[in-house]
């Protein structure tokens, strides 16, 4: 196991039957860029049972974290959701991954579109000031089932903005814009249905995604990714890469088990 290390649940926050995140201890000499996922997992039987994981918790940060589902019978999170603080978990040595800014053609938007627990890497990008540094506004969509789903709201809308390092830059630079699509909220529907029929820009005072402003990073389901991909490219957007930059970038919300 020597691509492993193992380290220690500090915390655990259960936000719904389904959805759940946890702090862990961080070695020093794991790094990644904001973005970035990594395995990681638990022993059993004897073996590493490891899944993809964005880190949720700022590259600055001394401890990790990470957020997840909870499938009754999958193999890795029928037992990850029963972590206490204490217990060890394996974490891998090599963080990979598209959603990196350096993949990204400059630009002057950059929106983060996120459903369910593909919210996670986008967390950890928010916290990033080079985000800012880079785009005049950020705006994070976040697409749930349910409100109850929509979870980080408080340190979205709350803490960041009070934040020592990058509070500033997140009053006037970050848009949060979260979206249910099955019990009555706010704003109502599918993001991609809300680019389709234009409420998002009127709602965050933006104008209709261009190719030569706008800048897009997704988290999510397979069949997520593959619809906001044909709704991009129709509008002229190309992917990006680490071989060449983009107008977009994909990432799957990995854990499904
Ligand atoms: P919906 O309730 O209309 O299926 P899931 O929990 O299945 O991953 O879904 C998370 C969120 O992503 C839900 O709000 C869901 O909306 C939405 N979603 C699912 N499939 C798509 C898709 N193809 N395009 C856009 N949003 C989607």
């Amino acid at each position: 196991m020597s691509n492993l290390r193992q380290e220690r649940v500090l915390s655990v926050h259960h936000w719904t039957d389904s959805l759940f995140s946890f702090k862990a201890t961080r070695d020093p000499s794991f790094r990644f860029q904001s973005g970035q996922f990594v395995m990681i997992g638990l022993e059993v039987a004897g073996k590493p049972l490891l899944r993809a994981y964005s880190m949720a918790s700022a590259y600055y940060d001394d401890t990790l974290e990470f957020f997840s589902i909870k499938v009754q019978d999958g193999p890795l999170t029928s037992r990850l959701q029963h972590l206490k603080e204490g217990d060890t978990i394996l974490v891998g040595r090599k963080p990979v991954g598209t959603l990196l800014l350096d993949n990204l053609k400059p630009g002057r938007h950059l929106y983060l579109l996120g459903t369910g627990t593909g919210l996670a890497p986008f967390l950890s990008l928010i916290r990033d000031p080079e985000v800012y540094e880079r785009f005049d506004k950020v705006i994070l969509t976040h697409t749930c089932r349910v409100t109850a789903e929509l979870a980080y709201r408080d340190l979205i809308t709350r803490e960041l903005p009070e934040n020592e390092l990058i509070g500033e830059e997140v009053r006037r630079k970050l848009i949060y814009y979260p979206t249910v699509t099955r019990e009555p909220f706010h704003t109502q529907g599918r993001i991609t249905d809300l680019i389709r029929e234009g409420r998002i820009f009127t709602d965050v005072g933006l104008p209709p995604l261009n190719p030569e402003d706008d800048r897009l990073m997704l988290c999510g389901s397979p069949s997520m990714l593959r619809d906001a991909k044909a709704l991009l490219e129709e509008r002229g957007f190309e992917e990006g890469s680490q071989a060449k930059a983009g107008h977009y970038v994909i990432e799957k919300a990995f854990v499904e088990q």
